[in-house]
């Protein structure tokens, strides 16, 4: 297998990893579509299937999580499948900026304020608001250190965002946004099956297969370790 270069910058092996072509012949070959330690994903991939078969169980917890939070404080679907929706790039694809790909993936077949909650919450949530008694988070000081201050491009993001209509749905993910992590409290996405029918417009052909600008983030996901 060849490890993704994002995943080997900073890494010894970020200089070396290719070597392993030389080592290639008859019986050795690079990896090249279904994963054997991975699930087998279903012809025409939904939402649940990703959520069931290749998200990170604990980050697809939260999601569920902070849905259900949203939806018992009868907030408006638009919020709840935002919040569960709102940190998908971190179930199944990157960290980093995982605001921005997650907007990205999930942006065809949303509406376009979901889309929009989902790329600011991750600015929204270094900076509070009284108004709607929105503190910095206690987890920020233990994750980065109580000195740490975002940098400029995410304090430009945030000014942007809290003049922008739709500023209070973003707001309302990072109010629901649980550190709780309560392995114990799980919900299934059978409990979202409705919403998603009602607001997520899944393609006939499956995530990945649609043709659409974002497609191949999901073939990437069913198959990560595809060579190239
Ligand atoms: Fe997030
Ligand atoms: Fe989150």
């Amino acid at each position: 297998m060849l490890t993704p270069a994002i995943c080997t910058m900073g890494e010894d092996s970020h200089r070396t990893q290719y070597d392993v072509l030389a080592t290639l012949g008859p019986g050795r070959h690079l990896m090249m579509g279904d994963d054997p330690r991975l699930p087998k994903m279903p012809d025409r991939p939904t939402l649940a299937d990703f959520f069931r078969h290749r998200f990170v169980p604990m980050v697809a917890n939260h999601l569920l999580q902070s849905a259900e939070l949203a939806r018992r404080a009868g907030l408006d679907e638009t919020v709840v499948m935002a919040c569960l929706l709102h940190d998908i790039a971190m179930a199944g694809l990157v960290t980093s900026d995982h605001g921005y790909w997650g907007a990205q993936l999930i942006e065809p077949y949303v509406g376009e304020e979901v889309g929009w909650a989902v790329r600011n919450h991750q600015v929204l949530r270094y900076f509070p608001d009284d108004s709607v008694g929105y503190r910095y988070p206690d987890a920020y000081v233990r994750y980065f250190g109580a000195d740490y201050r975002p940098p400029d491009h995410i304090r430009h993001a945030y000014d942007q965002a809290r003049g922008h209509r739709w500023y209070m749905t973003g707001r309302l993910i990072t109010l629901n946004d649980v550190y709780g992590f309560d392995p114990g409290a799980a919900v299934a996405i059978d409990a979202f099956e409705d919403l998603i029918g009602r607001r997520f417009r899944q393609p006939k052909e499956g995530l990945g297969f649609d043709n659409s600008p974002v497609a191949h983030m999901w073939r990437t996901m069913i198959w990560p370790r595809n060579s190239l």
